[in-house]
């Protein structure tokens, strides 16, 4: 396994991740599967969150707590990686979220931004990039430029399914981010998808497809 590339195989995981794929599985229990692993994957991904010691009153006594340190920023890439929100907000309610939108140009494959909320100043100590899919990697790198320029100096990228080829790439322009992945499948397609995949992650969550 590539340095800084993690994948669980956690059986919850694995499970649910037999599920999104399934053709059977319909719109409203995708987006609840897509919710349950986002919470299992931010759990994975946090794993190393700095930790304050504090102390904390009981109601026997006084014990040895922790809190964790500085804030963190969730970035959704629009519109697959809304689907992860609320699972992540769930273990991370302080939070903060800030949506980039990326689509690919079907023709070149080539990630176009079209949406950026992100705030004048990087605020936080990390941000966890939440996309279920790194196909060929062109929009995850294209997010961590984005967030790099603006003064991020903590980035994951965490999603569901990752391409050899899109692994590769992102850990290729930006080996410091580390990728927190549920399954690596076989590859892509003639199209960009990844084999054999889930389908198209927006679609099957938004019901467009
Ligand atoms: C999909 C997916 C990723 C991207 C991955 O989004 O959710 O954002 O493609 O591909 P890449 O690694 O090759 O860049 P899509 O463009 O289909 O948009 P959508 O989320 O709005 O459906």
């Amino acid at each position: 396994m590539m340095k800084n590339v993690f994948v669980s195989n956690h059986p919850l995981l694995r499970h649910k991740l037999t599920l999104l794929r399934d053709t059977e599985t319909k719109h409203k229990q995708f987006r609840e599967v897509v919710g349950e692993m986002a919470k299992l994957l931010c759990y994975e991904a946090t794993q190393d969150l700095p930790l304050q010691e504090q102390l904390v009153t009981t109601p026997l006594g006084t014990a040895k707590g922790y809190r964790l340190l500085g804030e963190i920023g969730l970035v959704p890439i629009l519109r697959a990686g809304l689907g992860m929100v609320d699972g992540m907000l769930e273990m991370l309610p302080g939070s903060q979220v800030w949506h980039l939108g990326f689509y690919r140009d079907e023709k070149t494959l080539h990630p176009v931004a079209y949406y950026n909320k992100l705030p004048n100043q990087a605020t936080v100590q990390m941000c966890l990039i939440l996309d279920p899919m790194l196909a060929t990697g062109g929009s995850a790198v294209a997010a961590v430029d984005t967030l790099k320029h603006w003064g991020a100096e903590r980035i994951k990228f965490v999603g569901l399914i990752g391409s050899p080829e899109g692994i590769e790439k992102l850990h290729s322009v930006h080996p410091d981010v580390p990728i927190h992945l549920a399954a690596i499948d076989d590859g892509l397609n003639d199209i960009g998808f990844i084999v054999p995949g889930l389908g198209d992650a927006g679609d099957r969550q938004f019901g467009t497809g």
